[in-house]
């Protein structure tokens, strides 16, 4: 192989907090089906949507460090809140190309919105930040944006409860403010929450459209792979371990769940101690 196809043919890095960066994953693996992933779940240290904006820089450095590592062609961060709090910082630092989850999450609703009313749900950290504010009003001043923090959307889908009364409870709660407002759009901006998609449109009706910025992310990446000369022209189809997966705690139950979402099935987690990076 020459080294022009070498380099397209490493993996793309991801990372997220936990399982909501595998939303973003299976995006990928479905749209560009070429693409290794090496993902990183941080589940020792989730949620990250709490934390500060220095705690969640140097995360994203460590985690970056091991992804490069791994000799990643391009990073994806699978998470908003380090989209919001690192991206920026980080990609500068690097001679690989980064990309986030908000910019693509906030073009989607720009293109879907109706009546110029777009609802945000994300973490307290994401919220806070008014990065997808910031990116909407840059594609459509005219637009009104309602951001709304719903920190336990994390912990229940984290634990599996996709569809359990008390996540319904906590939906109707959480989104009753956004009802008010008469949105027609609503951006999931956190990667855990399309995994709570069936609740938050029973909740919110059919009338709102929901954007998971996963499909846009991996639309973004197809662009910047191609702009780049990194996409990848293997066609490995269902090669075993292909894809790699790395956790900071508890690989079983990683693993478990990653198999219920993702098209295909992961034979192995791996745990490593991403404080020695
Ligand atoms: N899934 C992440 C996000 O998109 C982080 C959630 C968390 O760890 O709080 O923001």
């Amino acid at each position: 192989m020459d080294s022009v196809n070498k380099n397209r043919e490493r993996p793309v890095g991801m990372f997220d907090s936990g399982v909501g960066g595998l939303t973003v994953a299976r995006e990928v693996m479905r749209n560009l089906p070429n693409e290794n992933i090496v993902y990183f779940g941080d589940t020792a240290r989730v949620p990250y949507g709490g934390k500060s904006k220095e705690t969640i820089l140097r995360y994203s450095r460590q985690i970056v460090r091991f992804l490069q590592q791994q000799d990643v062609k391009a990073i994806v961060v699978a998470c908003n809140t380090a989209s919001a709090f690192a991206l920026e910082e980080i990609r500068h630092e690097l001679d690989i190309p980064m990309i986030g989850v908000v910019k693509p999450g906030a073009k989607t609703a720009c293109e879907a919105t109706r009546n110029g009313r777009i609802g945000v749900i994300g973490t307290k950290g994401t919220i806070a930040s008014g990065l997808y504010t910031e990116f909407i009003r840059k594609l459509r001043p005219d637009v009104q944006v309602i951001g709304k923090a719903c920190p336990l959307f994390v912990p229940l889908a984290e634990e599996g409860m996709l569809k359990d009364p008390v996540t319904v409870e906590m939906a109707g709660r959480y989104l009753a403010e956004l009802k008010e407002q008469d949105i027609d759009t609503l951006i999931l901006g956190c990667t855990h929450y399309p995994l709570l998609r069936s609740v938050i449109r029973e909740v919110m009706g059919e009338h709102v459209t929901l954007v998971n910025p996963a499909y846009e992310t991996a639309c973004s990446l197809r662009k910047l792979l191609e702009k780049t000369g990194l996409q990848s022209d293997a066609n490995p189809g269902l090669q075993k371990g292909r894809h790699r997966f790395f956790v900071s705690d508890a690989p079983e139950s990683f693993r478990e769940f990653a198999n219920s979402i993702l098209p295909v099935d992961i034979e192995h987690t791996q745990r490593i101690n991403i404080e020695e990076f």
